[in-house]
């Protein structure tokens, strides 16, 4: 499985050693934008991104949990992100054209849902969006309890991807550990985000490893 940290976790006095970290043993960096509107937090926004950017090796990944994403899109694309998410639950009838927009703008697309969004709600978007991101807590904090049953939403999406022909990444975001990527992986999950499991453990880079092996 592909490996993306979440540096909502990291130390913020210590960004530049966390990245490189990442540069050694993650797939892409996750970039957790929270607007304290959509969600009950504020994270960080574009200087974090900003200085992320000079150093970073691997692609940047955006998860953006606010409304109104498609006011950043342009902004994130210049910043040189390659992968955007926003949430299924704020764009609603404009999330198809959100996908367009993102792509126009030479990034994937993603589409993200909370997990008490029915798993239907993403199939029109498939064969649209490059990626889903289902969230296996709920939006808006680092360190949550993964919620088992997003295992079988996976499954779910998985399924329908696959009778539809189509191709899509699954991304899976919240709560993830070795104790469950395992089962993520089987359940047809391709890219995993890690906060708390990476950079609160005592060997991050062996953590990713093994989050990536299984
Ligand atoms: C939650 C964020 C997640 C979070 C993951 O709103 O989208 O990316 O930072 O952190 P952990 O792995 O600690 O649940
Ligand atoms: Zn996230």
């Amino acid at each position: 499985m592909l490996v993306a940290p979440s540096i909502l976790a990291a130390d913020f006095l210590h960004l530049e050693s966390d990245i490189q970290a990442l540069n050694k043993g993650a797939d892409w960096i996750h970039l957790d934008v929270m607007d304290g509107t959509f969600v009950p937090n504020i994270s960080f926004g574009f200087s974090v991104i900003d200085a992320v950017k000079r150093i970073a090796e691997i692609p940047m990944d955006a998860h953006l949990m606010v409304v109104h994403p498609e006011r950043w899109f342009k902004r994130l694309a210049e910043d040189g992100v390659s992968y955007v998410s926003f949430h299924q639950e704020t764009a609603g009838r404009r999330t198809a054209a959100n996908i367009e927009e993102i792509h126009a703008l030479g990034m994937k697309a993603g589409v993200a849902i909370n997990p008490d969004v029915p798993v239907k709600r993403l199939f029109p978007y498939i064969g649209k969006a490059d990626f889903f991101l289902i969230m296996s807590v709920f939006a808006g904090f680092g360190g949550q309890k993964f919620i088992y049953e997003s295992i079988d939403r996976v499954a779910e999406l998985r399924a329908e991807i696959q009778k539809r022909g189509a191709k899509a990444l699954i991304e899976v975001d919240g709560g993830v550990a070795a104790s469950n990527a395992a089962a993520l992986r089987e359940a047809g999950t391709d890219v995993v985000v890690a906060g708390s499991s990476v950079f609160k453990s005592q060997d991050p880079l062996a953590s990713m490893l093994a989050l990536r092996e299984a």
